[in-house]
């Protein structure tokens, strides 16, 4: 058996076992007679699929959409092509849409499914470390606009997430380190004691257990649930993001290999736990701690001073921003965050500086 967490009207399955579950569910007349689609892309079609499937009876007839992974094709091109193939498979409103893949499926599907015919019923079954703890959790969907993440989306939840931890074992380990930099996430802004478990991970590949996974997707899922459609308390996710989202920008507009999402989180990360030192007063050991671990597991992105008004312009376009000023979740320590706390151009500015001092720039 797997086991279960409540969320949002739906329940997420943790195990290898939860495709037991997932067949189980199938087959009940909720599914009766309904077209089946899997979203997969040419990595999940062939590490994920197979296991999928033989594990799961009533997938035997389910249409496979292949799409082709990488953020850049999160984006609205690719929905029209994922519309134009459901639509010829003669997709209806009773159809169900299962995405099998990483951040990209969960959130381009979930944004593909919610808006097909008004709205289809969609799984999640996320195959990375991200998706796991992260993008399939918390009904967040959406493709990016101009190289700005997440621009255009919704709200709309899954019927159910089947989170099989064997899938990590074929990604490569720099997908997997960036799913990390949630999981590192996680223990900052939530559970000190939850740090101090994942600060003693040496090789993120050999050392990540399922019970680091659980706990962290639980931490995310007691967020969303008790603040669904982020009113205020669900901003406390977005620590390392502000900045994080910034680095990741950029690099995807000017570096021919760009960054990953975790590896921008984990910049972020650096940044803005010096504005917590800064503005909460988050003391010093704890942001050595912080600096130091981040280091020891991430690459550092290289970043010239010239450019941190490119960083800062990018900043302007937070969704998150209200009146005008960039504001940031914060830690006024290790497991413990405050949201929506606003930092001047200087502030972030001398954040950016940090960074650099700290990675040898
Ligand atoms: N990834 C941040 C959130 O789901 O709110």
């Amino acid at each position: 058996m797997s086991r279960v967490l409540q969320s949002i009207g739906h329940n997420i399955y943790f195990g290898d076992n939860a495709f037991v579950e997932l067949d189980e569910l199938l087959r009940t007349t909720r599914y009766t007679g309904c077209r089946k689609f899997i979203m997969v892309d040419e990595n999940t079609i062939k590490h994920c699929l197979p296991v999928l499937l033989a594990a799961t009876e009533e997938l035997a007839d389910a249409e496979i959409i292949e799409t082709e992974s990488g953020e850049k094709n999160k984006s609205l091109d690719v929905c029209f092509q994922l519309w134009s193939a459901m639509s010829e498979l003669q997709a209806d409103r009773k159809s169900l849409l299962l995405n099998l893949g990483g951040g990209v499926i969960c959130d381009m599907g979930g944004f593909v499914a919610a808006t097909f015919k008004r709205g289809i019923d969609f799984i999640n079954i996320p195959t990375s470390l991200l998706a796991q703890v992260d993008a399939a959790i918390g009904g967040k969907t959406g493709v990016d606009l101009n190289n700005i993440k997440n621009q255009v989306g919704l709200f709309a939840f899954p019927e159910e997430v089947f989170v099989a931890p064997k899938f990590l074992e074929t990604l490569p380990p720099s997908q997997l380190k960036s799913g990390f930099a949630e999981v590192v996430k996680h223990g900052l802004i939530a559970d000190r004691q939850y740090w101090n478990s994942i600060r003693e991970i040496k090789k993120v590949r050999n050392d990540i257990t399922d019970d680091i996974i659980f706990q962290s997707l639980k931490i995310k899922n007691n967020i969303v649930v008790e603040d669904p459609e982020e009113a205020n308390w669900r901003k406390v996710l977005n620590f390392g993001h502000t900045i994080g989202h910034a680095f990741e920008s950029y690099s995807l507009e000017h570096d021919r290999k760009p960054i990953s999402h975790g590896e921008a989180v984990a910049a972020g990360m650096i940044c803005e736990a010096f504005l917590s030192h800064r503005k909460l007063g988050l003391g010093r050991n704890d942001l050595h701690e912080i600096v130091s671990f981040i280091l020891r597991v991430f690459d550092s992105y290289p970043v010239k001073k010239e450019t941190f008004t490119d960083f800062i312009s990018l900043m302007r376009n937070d969704k998150k921003n209200v009146k005008g000023e960039i504001r940031f979740t914060l830690l006024s320590r290790i497991g413990s965050a405050e949201v929506d706390k606003p930092c001047s151009e200087e502030e972030i500015l001398a954040a950016l500086a940090f960074y650099r001092l700290n990675t040898f720039q």
